[in-house]
Order: structure tokens, then C-alpha cells, then sequence
């Protein structure tokens, strides 16, 4: 027997207090497939920065007798794009509310919202893994894009016994924000974009050569977080390099592992990890878009 529909009405979340909203976003991704955490009103902070997310246009379902947020879906404009798109950073229904009609209206509402202020597509990225996220999202019209892989590398220091050739520049992080505006694809990972190089940590080193940019931080000698990878070079050879130079001639561990979250798209460096040995982490991302209806 079909459940009844929950009743609900819908708002912007702009109004709500930090905790509300973390409350409902912890409950929402309290089973999710990998770990999020909205411990204190910062680390909500830095999710919403890190997705880009603005709260004035982002909406709640809330229950129309009671102040309970039975979920969310936060938008991210970017409005500075060619043309203007919106990024739907994330949507997310408590437990306890899922599969009673909350998520399409929200999601509706969204879509909705986005045509109506000017973007000209809508894009997400979803693990694959996700199969009821990925379902609703195909229902509602989102096309698969490109898919986004994370790795793990081990480059052991002997293997690289000379220099590779071209030294790679350093980069500061205002000339690598703009090397990325610059070059990156227009269907960039948002997360591996120019965007989110203003939030990096300070001790992040960029490295660029030839059409590739490698940006990551080793903090701890031998392990590298990757945060942002991008080449447009054939067989992507230029980031290759970058990894290879990072490995030779970074610090003294015999060993760099490279930790590259599932953002790697194949036509903008994927093929350099694979090349190198780097093994894929067995979850990974759809990139998915949906175009203005005409
Ligand atoms: C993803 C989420 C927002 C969907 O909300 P929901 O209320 O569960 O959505 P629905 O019950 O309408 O299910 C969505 C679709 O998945 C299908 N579905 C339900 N359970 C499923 C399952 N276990 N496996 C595959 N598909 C499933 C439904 O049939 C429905 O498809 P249909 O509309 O074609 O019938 C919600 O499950 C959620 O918050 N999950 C945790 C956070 C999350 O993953 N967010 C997405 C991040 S990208």
C-alpha cells in the first residue's frame, strides 16, 4: 500500500538559524555513502562555502504544523559562467521523510527557480552509487555528462631517477586562479575549478606545465591531497609530468601517495593517474546537466 503524502510548504532557507539547518542537514546525510559532518555552526560554514551555496536562493520543506525541516536543496548560481548556469550543490530528505512525495516537489522548486532567475542549465555531480538520488535525478530530466573518478597512487622516488623534463612552474594561488578561468573546460568539476581555489588551505602548492595544473598539499612527507588536477594535453603528458615532478622533487619520502577525490574527469586528466598505475577508488561520480527548456 502507497504511503500517503506528507503535507509540507516550501521556503528559502535564508531565514533559518545555522543550527536548524545543520540539524536537518546532519539527519539528511546521516547514512549517506561516504562520511559528512555538520559538528559546529564552522564546519557548516565551510560545507556551504566549499559547494558555493547561496541561501537566499535555496529552499526548505518544512512541515506546515511544526518548525521540523524534513529537507533541503541547496543551489549554487554561477552567474560569472558563459553562459550563467546553476549548480545544484546538494539536496537531501531525513530518513523519516523520504519515499512521501517531499524530494520531486523540492527538487521541482528548484529547477523551477533556477529557468526563472536566468540560468541556461543546471548541473550536479551524484555517486553513481547513489542509486535513489541517481533515479530521481533521471526522472526529473538530469543527463549523464562525464563521469568523475577519484584515485590512489604509489610512486615510489627510485622510479624517477632524473628530473622530469619540462620543470614545471610554481604558481601563487591568484596566478593559478587565473591560468584556471583561463584555460579550465567549460564543464569543469566545480570542485577542481577556478572557483574553489580562493578556499584552499595556505600551505596548497600549484604547479602548472605545458595545458596542465596540479594543485594539492603534503601534509605529511609522502602523502599528497590532491585538490585540484586539470590537462587538456594529448594523453594527458603535461600532468603526468606534474605528478611525476611532484614525486621527484617534492620531499625526501621514498614513497608519494597521491590521494585524488572523485572528481577526476576523463577528458581532463583522468588518463595521467591510469597511465602512472594509480588505482581508482571503487566509488565515483556522474557529472550530470540539464539544459533550459527552449
Ligand atoms: C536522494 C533523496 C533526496 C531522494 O529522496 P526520496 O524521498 O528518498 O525520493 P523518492 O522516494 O521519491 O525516490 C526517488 C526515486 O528513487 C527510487 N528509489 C527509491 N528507493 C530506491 C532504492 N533503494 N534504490 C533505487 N531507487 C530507489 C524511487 O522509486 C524514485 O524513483 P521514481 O520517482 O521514478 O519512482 C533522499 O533519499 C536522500 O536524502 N538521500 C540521502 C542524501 C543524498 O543521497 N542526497 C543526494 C546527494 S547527490
Amino acid at each position: 500500500m502507497a504511503l500517503a503524502p506528507l503535507p509540507f510548504d516550501l521556503r528559502p532557507l535564508d531565514g533559518l538559524s545555522d543550527d536548524d539547518l545543520r540539524e536537518a542537514l546532519g539527519a539528511a546525510f546521516s547514512d549517506y555513502l561516504v562520511p559528512v559532518r555538520f559538528d559546529d555552526r564552522e564546519a557548516l560554514a565551510q560545507f556551504l562555502r566549499r559547494q558555493g551555496v547561496d541561501l537566499t536562493l535555496s529552499m526548505g520543506a518544512f512541515r506546515p504544523d511544526a518548525p521540523q525541516l524534513l529537507g533541503v536543496v541547496l543551489l549554487a548560481p554561477q552567474w560569472k559562467a558563459s553562459p550563467p548556469w546553476m549548480r545544484l550543490a546538494t539536496l537531501g530528505i531525513r530518513p523519516e521523510a523520504r519515499g512521501l512525495g517531499v524530494a520531486r516537489p523540492l527538487l521541482s522548486a528548484a529547477i523551477a527557480s533556477a529557468w526563472s532567475l536566468g540560468a541556461e542549465e543546471m548541473r550536479l555531480e551524484v555517486f553513481a552509487q547513489n542509486a535513489r538520488a541517481l533515479a530521481l535525478y533521471t526522472a526529473m530530466g538530469f543527463k549523464p555528462l562525464h563521469r568523475l573518478y577519484g584515485y590512489e597512487l604509489e610512486l615510489a622516488q627510485d622510479a624517477i631517477a632524473d628530473c622530469p623534463i619540462p620543470i614545471p612552474n610554481r604558481l601563487d594561488a591568484s596566478t593559478a586562479q587565473q591560468w584556471l578561468q583561463a584555460r579550465q573546460p567549460q564543464d569543469q568539476a566545480f570542485q577542481m575549478s577556478a572557483s574553489m581555489v580562493p578556499l584552499l588551505p595556505p600551505d596548497t602548492l600549484f604547479w602548472q606545465s605545458g595545458q596542465a595544473l596540479l594543485a594539492g598539499r603534503e601534509p605529511l612527507p609522502g602523502q599528497v591531497t590532491v585538490s585540484i588536477a586539470v590537462d587538456r594535453s594529448t594523453g594527458s603528458a603535461d600532468l603526468q609530468n606534474l605528478i611525476r615532478h611532484w614525486a621527484f622533487a617534492a620531499g625526501p619520502a621514498p614513497i608519494h601517495r597521491f590521494t585524488v577525490p572523485a572528481l577526476q574527469a576523463e577528458h581532463t586528466g583522468a588518463v595521467a593517474w591510469e597511465m602512472l598505475g594509480a588505482e581508482r577508488s571503487p566509488l565515483f561520480q556522474w557529472q550530470m546537466a540539464m539544459k533550459r527548456p527552449a
